[in-house]
């Protein structure tokens, strides 16, 4: 483990101080003390301990805690309720003298005592509300006769497991991931596969990995990070990018909680695309040559500086379906003014022209600490809905992972490095770049500020490297120490969807044969569009799942469990990995 800094705010005699301290002796733990008693017991023991304390009067708690930091902060026997702005410097603890939700409040030993009722303790994670947080842990006393043995004995208990919870807490990670897709699907199963996971907890899970598990359901981002507060979340992952544009990152970080992706400032490079252009060109990134349009009357001056076909570009987030190459100028002219109408709302208000660039298209995945890159092998996906790179743009049909190309990836990092550097912001995750390796070199198509979903189903069976420890690397800004061990070999995915998608999936169709084909060839099902009811799978979205294998054989059997999966709607690729 490496070290860890804790707080304890005590203000009486600070027997659960002394126990803490005493149990993490020898350890690589830092322990400091915050006593809002000028001349409490407490303050002598930490002298004694060599610990430092210090004194702080409760107003000024705030204002203490301002630029320090500390991986979790412990509640031994402090007299006062802390402000929520205190609290929300990261995760708290408690330990109670009852069995919660029983005696909450002061005097708990003596009312249960008086009331001759079962007694114990409970350590819990702490929120704005009294004693009311996700308990983690509770122990009930077997026998009492007096006032004083009841008190001997959970002083006891209190000693022997709180230091044991608080080493757990510190070591084991809760960690919240929100997104419903094939992604959030995989994210789950490494994340579940993890040795440092305490609880895995899910935000609008889709049914076929649900059971993955504790959903939280929840009304809005603010309800879902009092409930990541109760549960005592230490990291958000945010699967996709719509979450972070809205600010879920933001506000999880004002709450103290820790998350995997970006702040809305950095979720601009996915979000606006022209932004993410103006940035590729300032820092001499290669990307293709564009024009913004914004009002009808310059579509046609735009027009003329373009190659036919050129992309048409949303700019903004149109899930997957804002990008469209015209088969005319006319149909260019009609497409964006489509576009600049509200195709999309406020997506589409503005267009981003582009000359098209031919080549291969692939994804570089990276992992960024604020500091520092640290790429994972490439990838690919297939965007085009149909065999031979044909018809509409999708999420993606289809990956391969790994994927070669020769360029110089040294020089690109960084370039990209100081990029990120020019933004002001939260990013600690991964940043995606969609690439293209043309005649004249490679190009960035543009950014992403997450895994791309189905790439990661194939990259992610590649990587040996513990996915929670991936994780808390890139979080705590230490990359330089994270080892990322990648199998040298290849994964494929094929999606699954629904006829008619990308436009109008056909929903509703039964899915059968899907835990026979598992058996069978030994293939790994990531759900996406799926509702699951009295035990029958139904699709209900465009893309349905993904099909995912490893290693030698892995396609032939991806698409003979394909041809198995009973699903009269079914569309999918058939030259994936060609
Ligand atoms: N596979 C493309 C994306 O995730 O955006």
């Amino acid at each position: 483990m490496d070290t860890k800094k804790l707080l304890i705010f005590a203000s009486g005699k600070g027997t659960n101080f002394e126990a803490i301290v005493k149990y993490f002796k020898n350890s690589d733990i830092i322990i400091e003390l915050l006593s809002d008693k000028k001349d409490a017991p407490v303050l002598q023991k930490a002298k004694k301990y060599n610990i430092k304390s210090y004194f702080v009067e409760f107003k000024n708690i705030e204002e203490f805690l301002k630029n320090k930091n500390y991986d979790l902060y412990i509640l031994a026997g402090f007299m006062r309720i802390l402000p929520e702005e205190v609290m929300n410097k990261g995760k708290f603890l408690n330990i109670h003298p009852s069995l919660l939700p029983e005696y909450k409040g002061k005097n708990a030993i003596l009312n249960t005592y008086k009331n001759n009722d079962k007694a114990g303790i409970s350590i819990h994670y702490v929120t704005r509300d009294v004693d009311s947080g996700g308990i983690i842990f509770q122990k009930e006393i077997e026998n009492y006769k007096t006032l004083d043995e009841l008190e001997e004995k959970i002083h006891k208990l209190e000693h022997k497991f709180y230091p044991e919870i608080i080493e757990n807490e510190l070591i084991k990670k809760n960690v919240l991931i929100i997104g419903s897709g094939a992604r959030e699907h995989i994210l789950a199963e490494k994340i579940k596969e993890s040795k440092f996971l305490n609880k895995l907890y899910l935000a609008n899970p889709n049914d076929g990995f649900k059971n993955l598990g504790e959903v939280i359901e929840y009304k809005n981002y603010e309800e879902l990070s009092y409930k990541a507060k109760f549960f005592g979340i230490d990291y958000l992952v945010a699967g996709a990018e719509n979450p972070m544009a809205d600010g879920i990152v933001d506000l999880f970080l004002s709450k103290g909680i820790k998350s995997f992706g970006c702040d809305k400032e950095f979720s601009k490079l996915e979000s606006k695309k022209s932004y993410a252009k103006k940035l590729m060109q300032k820092f001499d990134i290669k990307t293709a040559p564009y024009v913004v349009i914004q009002q009808i009357e310059e579509i046609d001056s735009a027009l003329k500086n373009f190659q036919f076909p050129p992309v048409i570009k949303a700019d903004g987030l149109c899930f997957g379906k804002g990008v469209y190459i015209p088969e005319s100028f006319s149909d260019a002219k009609k497409i964006i003014i489509e576009f600049l109408k509200g195709k999309f709302k406020d997506a589409s208000k503005k267009v981003i022209l582009e000359q098209r660039l031919y080549g291969n298209e692939f994804s570089l995945f990276s992992l960024y600490d604020g500091k520092k890159l640290l790429n994972f092998p490439l990838a690919k996906d297939y965007k085009k809905e149909n065999s031979g790179d044909l018809g509409k743009n999708t999420g993606g049909m289809g990956s391969i992972a790994h994927y070669k190309c020769n360029f110089n990836l040294d020089e690109y990092n960084n370039k990209l490095l100081k990029l990120l550097a020019s933004i002001k912001g939260y990013y600690r995750g991964v940043i995606y770049s969609g690439m293209i390796e043309t005649n004249d070199g490679v190009y960035v198509l543009e950014y992403n500020v997450r895994f791309g979903d189905p790439e990661i189903q194939s990259l992610l069976q590649l990587i040996e490297t513990d996915f929670i420890e991936i994780i808390d690397k890139t979080i705590n800004s230490k990359l330089d120490k994270l080892n990322l061990k990648t199998e040298d070999n290849f994964a494929s995915t094929v999606v699954m969807a629904a006829k008619g998608y990308p436009d109008n999936p056909k929903k509703g169709g039964e899915i059968k044969n899907i835990e026979n084909v598992i058996k069978k060839y030994k293939v790994k099902i990531y759900y996406s569009g799926v509702k699951i009811k009295d035990d029958k799978t139904f699709a209900s979205g465009g893309r349905i799942l993904s099909v995912t294998k490893k290693g030698k054989n892995a396609i032939s059997d991806i698409y003979k469990a394909i041809g198995e999966i009973e699903f009269k709607d079914k569309k999918f690729r058939d030259d994936i990995g060609s």
